[in-house]
């Protein structure tokens, strides 16, 4: 079975880090986040993979060169201009071979993708929604089912007094070819605003099915962080963590090859790129710094995802904060 990769989106809500590469492929437990992606494949006997791409779509060469000498074959449908999440499958039209998967790829998941295939299979479905429960469902796409799965609606982003569930569209589906007839050719469309909602008023085998394994969407500064954490932590179930990622340090730290903490610095549940210097006296907590970022003498950085090569001065303190690529931070911000 082939599994189609969303990820063509701007990443807007993690600028400035989204300037220059895209979602899919910061790090989470120091390994691009799309890796995830093809770890929960490959585990399910999943070696087929499309890259649906559309921004900085070049940016995928590489980890497309690096899946492919691990076994996967993958292909790109590339959108010059943004076709939107249905119209990008649709791109795609000439890969698909049957059955297939969905991933909206900036989720992190250790969803049961057989079980899911299993109930698609069982209800003779069109397309099946994975399903998982969040707090507030207004950030996504909220889909009540009857007693045996069936979709009654799709309401994407409602406001939080209008969801008539907590749950929510994970970003994972598994669809027929038939559906991709249902997908207008060569201009934007989107699966959650136009395609679900056609597909559920025409009566269709619209079907969903729940997980209860971890899932996270990486898509906000406080979300990749969150992300980074479980990680670390154990909560997101990878075996990264010590093996491609670097040396794990106590009190969940990762750091990989070439970062140097200093004796008297403390560092904890955060993750250390390639070559981070962690200066006297400073204090790393519950951030993700990216390869080459210095934090000097006595600075503290907390809950913050410090850039590539961007350096927080000594004595300066970041807390919350998103920090650019390259930049030099003098004053507490
Ligand atoms: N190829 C392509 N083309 N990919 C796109 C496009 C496009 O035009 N637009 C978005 N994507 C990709 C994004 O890069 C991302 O991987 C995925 O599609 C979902 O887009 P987001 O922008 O992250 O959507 P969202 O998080 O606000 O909402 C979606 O995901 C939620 C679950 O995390 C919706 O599908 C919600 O219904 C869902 O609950
Ligand atoms: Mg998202």
């Amino acid at each position: 079975m082939k599994a189609l990769l969303l990820v063509g989106g701007f990443g807007t809500r993690l600028r400035p880090l989204t300037y220059t590469r895209p979602k899919h492929l910061l790090p989470i437990a120091n390994r691009p986040h799309i890796e995830h992606v093809f770890d929960l494949l490959r585990r399910h006997g999943i070696h087929e993979v499309v890259l649906l791409t559309s921004y900085l779509g070049d940016e995928f060469a590489p980890m497309v060169a690096a899946a492919k000498e691990r076994g996967m074959a993958v292909d790109v449908a590339h959108e010059p201009e943004p076709l939107g999440t249905a119209g990008g499958i649709r791109n795609a039209s000439h890969l698909v071979t049957g059955t297939f998967l969905v991933f909206n790829a900036d989720v992190l998941t250790a969803a049961d993708l057989g079980a899911v295939v299993e109930f698609h299979n069982a209800r003779r479905a069109l397309t099946t929604i994975v399903l998982t429960p969040v707090e507030d469902p207004s950030a996504y796409g909220v889909v009540p089912t009857s007693a045996d799965g069936r979709v009654l609606d799709f309401i994407e982003k409602p406001p939080r007094s209008e969801a008539p569930t907590n749950l929510i569209n994970a970003g994972i589906y598994v669809m027929e070819p038939e559906v991709l007839e249902r997908i207008p050719a060569d201009k934007p469309y989107s699966a959650e605003r136009e395609l679900f909602p056609g597909l559920v008023a025409g009566g269709e085998r619209v079907f969903a099915t729940g997980t209860h394994a971890y899932w996270m969407d990486i898509g906000t500064p406080r979300k990749f962080l969150q992300a980074n954490y479980d990680a670390l932590e154990g909560a997101f179930p990878t075996d990264a963590v010590g093996a491609g990622a670097g040396a794990v340090l106590a009190d969940a730290v990762v750091a990989a090859p070439g970062a140097r903490i200093a004796a008297s610095a403390r560092v904890s549940c955060s993750c250390l790129g390639r070559d981070v210097v962690i200066e006297d006296g400073a204090a790393v907590e519950r951030s993700v710094l990216f390869g080459g970022a210095v934090v000097g003498n006595n600075a503290t950085v907390v809950e913050s995802i410090v850039g590539e090569g961007a350096v927080i001065g000594a004595g300066v303190s970041v807390v919350g904060q998103t920090v650019a690529d390259g930049s030099k931070i003098q004053t507490t911000q």
